[in-house]
């Protein structure tokens, strides 16, 4: 009676579908090289700029540095599952079509559905923390917008220069920011990924010389103690503190993933899906070990406390602080950069469930001349805006996280399943160390989900509900499958 529910799509046809031309396939336009960039594109933002100071002050001192080596760790395990099926089944949707073939049509759905938390939210939060960096530069050169239009209702924000704003209507800053990049992603893939290139190496620039010009500069007292003791509070320092920090932190990874949504436009995608997913994660942890240890060099963790800005804190104490504005502009890039691979995300995750049937088909329609699913990019402008118009920014980031766990968990779950049950299919790249690396992956993950606050589990159980109610409604019925 409910068989639906397991109905499965064999790899086969995933991948004889993504290859037939017409008017809902996407372009082959990135190689190697632009996945990896893709995937530092999604990851280097809001986290490493805003989170590491807050870590640092809140839970680990110092030792954030080896809170970033435990979330990487983390993220290693489901990156390693992610590289395994986006090899084997490299077409655009992610997670979403890993588990149609795997799980099933429902658990696909929830998924889907979920991943929608990731990318949408994850583009809402970072373009709130953008508008931040925004108006601290206007402020700069003396430039200052209505109160009522930088700021969320429910939300209290300290400008530079001291002005208080206890809640305001709407954040046009962040509004404006996610619409130019809606646009140009509907202009083409290309054109994006060009855009993005640029902007990765910005940050990256800006990551190299913060490392640079501040490691002389690092006051080894700093470091002193290195795992401040336990305040006797859990998460508060020593080795609880690690752990809480890495939570937070983990923010700061959630990106690497985006690349798999893009393997309908990999070039070779078998090669270039595990090389995009790991050598991104790979080269942004290094950055960020490096950047956490200048960072704690140069300003005690006690002084990062309530600071929304520790990054241009720290660098101010380099002696090279004539660079700040400098320094915010490329963070700004930075930023741009992750809203727009996870807006590129979310669009081609409900290309592929529209392709499926599971959404209305308007969904998959592909603009006849830049060959991008431009109906969706118009939808989620307008949905990101909301949130991040109206919504404060610690309520999205918990849900983008918690959204993500999920996700992530469902994916080494997956990948151990598939050992199992499809052994011969074929797989360019291999989890090491099976069923190791997915087990410990799954609960790495729920570990960090168990340190959200429990507002967020209530958010994610109504979003869930919603999607199941929209999935007996409409999906069921209209999927490819039922046909
Ligand atoms: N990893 C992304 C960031 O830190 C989401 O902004």
């Amino acid at each position: 009676m409910y068989s639906f529910l397991f109905r499965k799509k064999s790899i086969n046809s995933l991948i004889q579908e993504a290859d037939q031309e017409g008017q809902h396939t996407l372009k082959r336009s990135l190689g190697a090289t632009s996945l990896v960039m893709l995937g530092i594109g999604a990851i280097i933002g809001a986290g490493l700029f805003s989170l590491t100071g807050i870590a640092a002050a809140e839970h680990a001192g110092p030792a954030v540095t080896l809170s970033f080596v435990l979330a990487a760790v983390a993220c290693a395990f489901a990156g390693l599952c992610y590289a395994e099926f986006a090899s084997m089944i490299p077409v655009a949707g992610s997670a979403y079509t890993y588990s149609y073939a795997t799980m099933g049509e429902f658990m696909a759905w929830i998924i889907g559905w979920d991943l929608v938390l990731e990318y949408a939210l994850g583009a809402a939060t970072v373009g709130v923390s953008w508008s931040r960096y925004f108006l601290e530069l206007l402020n700069k050169y003396g430039l200052h917008l209505p109160h009522q239009f930088i700021c969320s209702p429910w939300e209290t924000l300290k400008l530079g220069d001291g002005t208080v704003i206890e809640g305001g209507i709407i954040n046009i800053p962040a509004i404006f920011i996610v619409s130019l990049l809606s646009l140009l992603l509907i202009r083409g893939t290309k054109e994006s990924a060009f855009m993005n290139n640029l902007l990765v190496v910005v940050k990256v620039m800006v990551v190299l010389i913060f490392i640079a010009l501040g490691w002389s500069f690092i006051n080894e007292a700093n470091y002193v103690p290195y795992i401040p003791e336990n305040t006797g509070i859990k998460g508060q320092f020593g080795w609880s503190g690690i752990v809480a920090g890495a939570a937070t932190v983990f923010f700061a990874f959630i990106g690497f993933d985006a690349v798999s949504t893009a393997a309908q436009e990999a070039k070779n995608p078998q090669k270039g899906m595990p090389i995009g997913i790991l050598g991104s994660l790979v080269i942004c942890t290094v950055l960020y070990v490096l950047f956490a240890h200048v960072m704690t060099g140069l300003v005690n963790y006690k002084d990062f406390a309530n600071d929304a800005k520790p990054a241009a804190t720290a660098f101010a104490k380099t002696g090279y602080g004539f660079l700040q504005n400098g320094l915010i502009v490329a963070i700004l890039a930075g930023y741009t950069s992750v809203i727009l691979v996870m807006l590129m995300g979310q669009s081609r995750v409900f290309f592929s469930m529209s392709k499926d049937g599971l959404l209305p088909k308007l969904f998959s329609d592909v603009h006849p001349k830049f060959r991008t699913p431009w109906k969706t990019n118009v939808f989620f402008m307008v949905f990101v805006s909301l949130f991040a118009g109206f919504v404060p920014v610690s309520d999205l980031g918990h849900m983008v996280s918690i959204g993500t766990l999920l996700a992530f968990s469902l994916v080494c779950l997956g990948v151990l399943m598939m050992r199992y049950k499809m052994p011969e299919a074929k797989r360019t790249f291999k989890t090491p160390l099976m069923p190791f690396v997915p087990i410990a992956g799954i609960v790495v993950c729920v570990y960090l989900m168990t340190a959200l606050p429990l507002e967020s589990w209530f958010r994610l159980v109504i979003w869930m509900v919603i999607g199941v109610v929209i999935y007996f409604f409409y999906g069921k019925k209209n999927s490819t499958l039922n046909k």
